[in-house]
């Protein structure tokens, strides 16, 4: 029933901004959950996502363009809402502040909803969920995450990532510390690190952890990952009616099937 109105009030709502009376072709196509008159982005008429474009298959250059699930979700969500999506690639540990400063509508980066970052930004119903991985150099004597810890190894991690700020935490918290980690800007650089002996590990998401072995010869993913998480869309605090209306969108496309056709065209089903 609320739905009902909810759509009802969607249609009218963008019916009226667009001064239209008699195209209801154009207001099925505006979408019927929008209801535009109730959310402000930071340019009107489109959605600026910003992410870090090297995060396949989440989201990744092919040639010029940035593809990916979050891209697909983030495209559909923005049709939903009757605005043209925008992607900004940035580093990855200044997506929250830009997201809390009010530059990007949303982070959507794989981006796992945490304690700390839910003090900054909110965040959307989580669409999907990721693992911290563990690659090592195919002949490594590393077999699990306690070696790991407890050798005096090298971690490799994405600055600012969840991977990040598990293995820095001190050993007593379940991390490596300050002095074993090697910080860089994205994933692949830390990958490319290892395949060279600079480190002993990475630790970063099962999937770009996949993607990279898969690219480099001479790594393995090692079977003991450690932690399960949300990924989630960061928005900014004020903009409460943005996330309603993100969510909305999003609980439809998940309804329908569109976001499991889109996670399955990335990473078919296993088995
Ligand atoms: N899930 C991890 C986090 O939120 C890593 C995300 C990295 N994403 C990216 N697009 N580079 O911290």
């Amino acid at each position: 029933m609320k739905t009902l109105k909810r759509i009802a009030a969607g249609i009218l709502s963008a019916a009226l901004l667009l001064g239209m009376t008699s195209c209801a072709a154009k207001q099925t196509e505006a979408s019927a959950e929008a209801d535009t008159a109730a959310f402000t982005t930071v340019e009107s008429g489109k959605l600026i996502m910003a992410t870090n474009a090297f995060f396949p298959p989440y989201e990744y250059y092919e040639g010029e363009k940035i593809v990916g699930i979050d891209v697909e979700i983030a495209t559909a969500v923005a049709q939903k809402l009757g605005l043209e999506l925008v992607i900004e690639d940035v580093e990855f540990d200044s997506i929250i502040a830009g997201v809390q400063s009010g530059k990007y509508d949303i982070g959507c980066a794989g981006m796992t909803v945490t304690e700390d970052r839910l003090k900054s930004v909110n965040f959307s119903t989580p669409y999907a969920t990721g693992i911290q991985s563990i690659i090592v150099a195919a002949d490594s004597e590393i077999t699990d995450i306690d070696m790991l810890l407890a050798g005096d190894y090298k971690v490799g991690v994405q600055s600012g990532t969840t991977g990040d700020i598990y293995m820095s935490s001190s050993v007593e918290d379940g991390g490596v510390g300050e002095e074993r980690i090697e910080r860089f800007a994205k994933g692949n650089d830390a990958v490319i690190a290892l395949t060279s002996g600079k480190i002993d590990a990475v630790v970063i998401d099962n999937e770009p952890a996949k993607a990279f072995v898969a690219a480099n010869a001479g790594l393995k993913i090692l079977e003991t990952p450690y932690t399960v998480e949300d990924y989630a869309m960061a928005i900014n605090k004020d903009n409460v009616a943005l996330k309603d209306a993100i969510n909305q969108a999003l609980k439809e496309l998940t309804d329908d099937g569109t976001i499991a056709a889109i996670v399955n065209k990335y990473i078919p089903a296993e088995g």
